[in-house]
């Protein structure tokens, strides 16, 4: 027997913005996978870089580009630069000094392509780090980088639900680390990066999410985007990418060895555009 839901999966066709790593390196270190004594292979991180950005266009997205700031090595991971729901666009105000002009220069690129409803945040948030969006809420992390008062202010100025949930493991430091949405209101997570009311909470909303197990989120397997059909994730996410067949979807695995350095694959380096 087979269930029409799960199976009849659908590609929609995406507007991501994204951000060449020119000047990526690790510098600084403030998360735990960051270790500035490790080198990075800069020619290798581009040319990774550029495989996603292409395997989207193959796929039919609209890929925007924001340019690369000198000093701002983190602004490859473009999805913690704002959040876009129905064409608004809440801006980001980063935690740590060493990543906060790139907020700035991502509103400046929403002001030059048109968007009009543009919110510079009073409260830290980290973009889509700590925001996924599904049909009917907005789930949002805090602990380790954004606040309460910086859900409260999303969902002021979305006005749509904000699902305040807890991270409790620095290595799962951003919402996107540990939760992925894959559809509509499905999604899949790592229970254990998140407090035990919080994961009472997801069962509760999410009852056939996809649960994610320790191996494949050491290897930041939730670090991925879904259009709804084809699951980018990162290729170390063998088991998980198995599961994702199993329930319809194309998987594509990506290696993106040099950005992990970072602390982001897949995800921090996709920042999806909704209207
Ligand atoms: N080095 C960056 C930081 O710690 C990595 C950000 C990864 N991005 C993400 N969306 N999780 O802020």
């Amino acid at each position: 027997m087979t269930s029409v839901s799960v199976h009849a999966r659908k590609a929609t066709r995406r507007h991501y913005l994204m951000c060449r790593p020119d000047h990526f390196e690790v510098s600084y270190a403030i998360n735990p996978w960051m270790n500035p004594d490790k080198p990075v292979d800069a020619g290798l991180a581009l040319l990774q870089w550029e495989s996603l950005y292409y395997l989207y266009k193959s796929l039919g997205h609209r890929v925007d580009l924001v340019n690369p700031v000198p000093g701002l090595p983190d602004m490859v991971f473009s999805a913690n630069g704002a959040t876009v729901v129905d064409g608004k666009v809440l801006g980001a105000k980063f935690l740590h000094t060493e990543r906060a002009a790139e907020a700035p220069a991502h509103r400046a690129w929403f002001r030059a392509n048109g968007f009009t409803e543009i919110h510079d945040p009073l409260y830290v948030n980290e973009g889509e780090g700590d925001f996924a969006v599904t049909d009917s809420w907005i789930l949002a992390g805090r602990g380790f980088r954004c606040t309460p008062e910086g859900h409260q202010e999303a969902q002021e100025f979305f006005g749509r639900p904000v699902i305040s949930l807890e991270l409790v493991d620095p290595r799962f430091y951003h919402l996107d680390t540990a939760l992925c949405v894959l559809d509509g209101d499905e999604v899949m997570y790592y229970p254990q990066a998140f407090s035990a009311g919080s994961r009472a909470l997801l069962a509760r909303l999410f009852p056939d999410a996809l649960l994610v197990d320790q191996e494949d989120a050491d290897v930041l397997g939730l670090n991925a985007v879904s259009d709804g059909l084809n699951v980018m994730l990162p290729e170390a996410a063998q088991k998980l990418a198995g599961q994702l067949r199993e329930r319809g979807f194309r998987t594509h695995g990506t290696d993106l060895s040099e950005l992990l350095k970072g602390g982001g694959s897949v995800k921090c380096c996709t920042q999806e555009l909704r209207f």
